[in-house]
This record gives C-alpha cells, structure tokens and sequence, in this order.
C-alpha cells in the first residue's frame, strides 16, 4: 500500500517500535496519530515532529478505547490505518501461585485491546477506499520464550486472530497486516526479557525499515529478520477448512 499521505492511528508511540514508527512515518508525509499514556513524552514526539497529533489514553480501559475512537474518527474521517502496536512483556514464574491480576494486565493489554480496537475502528476503516489494520504480535508468537509465557500466549493469539480478522475481512477494503518482530532494542519488559546480549537485537533503523518496506509491498503477514527462524509452522490447513 501507498505510505503517504495516508492518515496512522498508532498506540504504544511512546516508546520503542512506537516512537520510531510514529516519527519515520510522519517524515513520509503521513498524518500521524501518536497515542500512549505519557503526556510528556507524547508532547516530546509532538515537540519533534511538527504536525503530529497526540491522544493520551490507557487501552487496558475499555471506556478509554471508545473514547479514543470516537475521537479519533470525529477529528481524523480520512483516518484509514489503524496500528495495534502497544503492549507489555511480563515474567511469570509457573512454578509459583499466580497472581490474575497480573495475568489479566497482561492479557487485556496484549489481546483484548487491539482486538477491541479493531472491532471500534472497523466500520470507519470500511469506508475509506484503501484502509489497514496493522498488529504488532511477535517471533515469540511461534516459538515462546518460557520465562515470559502470557506474553507469549498472547501473540499467539494475535497471530490466529489477524488471520481470521484478515479472511473475515477479505471482501472489504481493509487490509490486515501481521508484523512479527525479531527482538529489538526497547523498553520492552525494561530489557529483562532477552539476555541483552547486544548481537541478538536488530538495530532498531533496519527494524522500522523492514516494517515500512512490508507495508508498502502488501506483505500482510510480515515475519522480520529472525522472527522468521522462530516462526515454525505455516498455515497451511487454513484455506482447507475457510474455503
Ligand atoms: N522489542 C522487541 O524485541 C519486540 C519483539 C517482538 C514484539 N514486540 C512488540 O512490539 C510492540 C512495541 O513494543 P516495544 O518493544 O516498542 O516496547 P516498549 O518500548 O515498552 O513500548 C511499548 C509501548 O506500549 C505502550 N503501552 C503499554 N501499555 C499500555 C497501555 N495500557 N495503554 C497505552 N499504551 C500502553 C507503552 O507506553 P508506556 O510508556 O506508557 O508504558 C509504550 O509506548 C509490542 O506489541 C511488543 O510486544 C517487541
């Protein structure tokens, strides 16, 4: 798809992939729509990059999420791609009780948000003539990394879910685009999930440019770097069985 002049909505653009993305689709000539919960350092990105919008909110709240749609589709009607990038990454020691509450942050944050905000943002998104919903899920969506099983879980999920989201809506002008990171350098689980070995990051520049170049060639499920090793099993029963 065209990468300009297009109008981004993208949560968790505080930091890492968010930030990134948000500021290197701006400079291509995009409105962009930065969400997160950090006032200060939303007014940073604003700061920055001249003409990029901000929306303070927390998506774990379900009132906050329609707040966020509403807004966003009442200031932003050419508002044709939605980014579901925000997320946590939290240890979970199995061999110890569980605390739910914990369990669910992580759950609604990582699951039921973006597949919320999908189901707010999609009759809007049906209405423009080229549109997008973009999931951020993760390598460990295929191969999980033991220390941090919700997590892992949960992009699991979000794979099956943006394919089942992206057949439903096949016949619509909405896109739905998987991007699968490898591990990038951020503040994802304050960089306690990987053994911060700096070898075993992608520079986060190669990153964003692996994500633009897959967006921009319709690569709707789009394994980068690494996360393609991790990335075992294809879906090849699915069109058996959702002729
Ligand atoms: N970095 C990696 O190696 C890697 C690998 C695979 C997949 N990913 C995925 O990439 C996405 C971005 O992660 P990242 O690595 O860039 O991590 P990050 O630097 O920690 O950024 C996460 C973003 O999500 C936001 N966020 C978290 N909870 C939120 C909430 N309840 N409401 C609103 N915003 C919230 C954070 O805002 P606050 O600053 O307010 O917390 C932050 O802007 C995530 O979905 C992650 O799972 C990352």
């Amino acid at each position: 798809m065209n990468l300009t002049q297009q109008t981004i909505l993208i949560t968790g653009a505080t930091s890492g992939i968010g930030l990134h993305l948000a500021g290197r689709l701006h400079q291509m000539g995009n409105q962009v729509i930065a969400c997160g919960r950090n006032q200060q350092q939303l007014d940073q990105l604003a700061a920055e990059h001249a003409g990029i919008s901000t929306y303070l909110g927390d998506i774990t709240d379900e009132q906050q999420r329609q707040e966020l749609a509403d807004w966003a589709t009442t200031h932003y009607p050419t508002l044709n791609i939605v980014i579901n990038n925000a997320g946590i990454m939290q240890q979970v020691d199995l061999t110890q009780p569980i605390d739910p509450a914990k369990v669910m942050t992580e759950l609604v944050t990582n699951l039921l948000a973006p597949i919320h905000l999908g189901g707010l943002f999609v009759k809007h998104l049906q209405e423009q003539s080229v549109a997008a919903l973009v999931n951020v899920s993760s390598g460990l969506a295929f191969t999980p990394l033991a220390s941090v099983p919700v997590y892992c879980a949960t992009k699991a999920a979000m794979h099956s879910f943006s394919v089942s989201q992206r057949h439903q809506l096949r016949d619509t002008s909405v896109r739905v685009f998987e991007i699968i990171p490898p591990a990038v350098g951020t503040n994802l689980g304050h960089q306690d999930n990987y053994d911060n070995s700096k070898d075993q990051l992608m520079p986060m520049d190669d990153f964003i440019n692996a994500v633009i170049d897959a967006l921009q060639t319709d690569t709707y499920e789009a394994a980068i770097g690494a996360a393609e090793y991790l990335r075992q099993q294809r879906d090849a029963v699915f069109s058996q069985i959702n002729p």
